[in-house]
């Protein structure tokens, strides 16, 4: 089960706007102009969820709209005579509206709207829904619960921020040192998943997990190809990790081994100071990318290392996202420095053939860019150790070793006896997330 290799060494890319844009179809604005247009779009946006899209089928009737009537006459007689033109004329949406390649689970979309927005004034149960289990099946084995707790929250909203907080499982009531390992662990009342993922005693080396922390996912929003945008401030303590991700909706290449792929917007590792031989795996480098296969998870992985001293958690910065058809692009702050382009035979061509997890065949049956061809949904979470994002060996602040090995049963046992070396480090350990957005491109 726990046979992941540490994440291997990244590549530090550092592409210009400039290079990126060259790619875009003429129609595409470049990140730059899409933020533009959302700092001036905002007033009409609502504060929390997702916006309507506003657009049905009789709005795109010929004749509904003012506008069009006065400049499109002539146009509307000569075209919309018969079916076909009446069908044809739906999709040329009357008004600035102009068909997005953008394709939405409800509805439709219109090129450069907001599909989805939320500041956090509130965190609104009806769009994200908070997840409470044991994540014992994900392949990156999280040392944590992700818990809906109505006491000691773990997500919370304050001054329109969302703060996802992780916590000692010991801390909150009815938990104690000794119940980490001698306890069972009961999620059921709010239970998001399975009831083998929400219900747990303790069995040797398989403790409580040590952490209690938080999820939250926009099941009620799926989408395929758009821009995302996320500003965020990243936590900041050894073997935290924030999860900001597309995940897939319906899984269509299957579940095991990110088959059906995950797409990390940002993540860092809230280490201040984190070596693995000469490479620096501190919360100054910032990486993610599309995740395929369990074992070549770092095939289409980028990173960007800061070098002005500063770390990543130390301030809020825009995480952003473009997935087309052709690309997946990161950028932050409006500069690009992940870029993922598919072969001709597709992302999957990509992979080495030791890559073996992977689902060629079902890919193949796919598009280019499949598995990140289906309606993905966002998720935001808090994740701590696990068995992929740090290196067995690399060393933390004060020449102190990371304390469990990937490989070993007793991995999440031995991060919980280092507690006294980790907690400490943990002074600000949340995620803290100013708004979401989703456009269409
Ligand atoms: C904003 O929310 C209100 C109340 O839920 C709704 O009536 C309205 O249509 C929404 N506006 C937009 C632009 O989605
Ligand atoms: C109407 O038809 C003309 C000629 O076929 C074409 O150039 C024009 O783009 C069409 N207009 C619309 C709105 O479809
Ligand atoms: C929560 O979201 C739902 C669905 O978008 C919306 O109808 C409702 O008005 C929202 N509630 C608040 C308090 O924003
Ligand atoms: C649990 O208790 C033991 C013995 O009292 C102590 O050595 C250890 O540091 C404690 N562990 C945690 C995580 O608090």
């Amino acid at each position: 089960m726990m046979a992941a290799r540490g994440f291997g060494r990244v590549i530090t890319i550092c592409l210009c706007v400039a290079v990126c844009v060259e790619g875009y179809r003429s129609r595409s604005t470049s990140l730059t102009d899409s933020l533009n247009i959302l700092s001036k779009n905002t007033g009409n946006i609502n504060n929390s969820g997702i916006v309507n899209s506003g657009f049905n089928e009789l709005d795109f009737r010929f004749g509904q709209n003012e506008d069009d009537k006065t400049n499109d006459e002539p146009e509307d007689k000569a075209n919309a005579t018969g079916p076909k033109q009446a069908a044809e004329a739906k999709l040329t949406f009357p008004g600035n509206c102009q068909p997005s390649r953008t394709k939405l689970r409800d509805g439709s979309a219109c090129s450069g709207q907001t599909l989805f927005e939320d500041n956090f004034d509130s965190l609104n149960e009806s769009v994200w829904q908070i997840e409470q289990y044991i994540p014992n099946t994900h392949p990156e084995h999280p040392f944590v619960s992700y818990q809906h707790l109505t006491t000691g929250q773990t997500i919370s909203t304050a001054g329109g921020i969302l703060q996802i907080t992780p916590k000692l499982q010991q801390d909150l009531p009815g938990f104690t040192n000794d119940t980490i390992t001698s306890g069972t662990l009961n999620l059921n009342s709010g239970c998001t998943s399975t009831e083998s993922r929400c219900e747990m005693t303790v069995d040797g080396a398989d403790i409580l997990p040590p952490v209690a922390s938080g999820r939250i996912t926009s099941k009620t929003f799926a989408f395929k190809y758009g821009k995302v945008y996320v500003r965020a401030k990243l936590p900041q303590g050894d073997w935290l990790y924030p999860e900001i991700l597309l995940e897939p909706f319906l899984k269509k290449y299957g579940s095991p081994h990110y088959s059906s792929g995950v797409i990390k917007i940002a993540t860092a590792r809230g280490n201040r100071q984190l070596y693995y031989g000469q490479d620096d795996y501190s919360n100054k480098l910032l990486y993610g990318g599309p995740i395929m296969d369990l074992d070549c998870r770092e095939t289409l992985l980028s990173g960007k290392l800061r070098s002005d001293g500063s770390a990543w958690g130390d301030n809020f910065h825009v995480y952003s996202l473009e997935w087309t058809p052709e690309h997946i692009v990161l950028a932050v702050d409006d500069e690009v420095w992940g870029r993922v382009k598919p072969r001709r035979s597709g992302l999957q061509a990509k992979f080495p053939s030791h890559c073996k997890r992977l689902p060629r065949s079902r890919l193949r049956a796919g598009s280019r860019m499949a598995p990140f061809d289906d309606h993905f949904y966002l998720t935001l979470g808090v994740a701590a150790g696990g068995i992929t994002e740090f290196p067995d060996d690399s060393i933390t602040s004060n020449n102190k070793r990371k304390p469990w090995r990937d490989g070993s049963r007793k991995a999440m046992l031995k991060f919980w006896r280092g507690t006294n070396s980790w907690l400490s480090t943990w002074k600000l350990p949340r995620l803290e997330i100013d708004y979401v957005k989703v456009v269409a491109l």
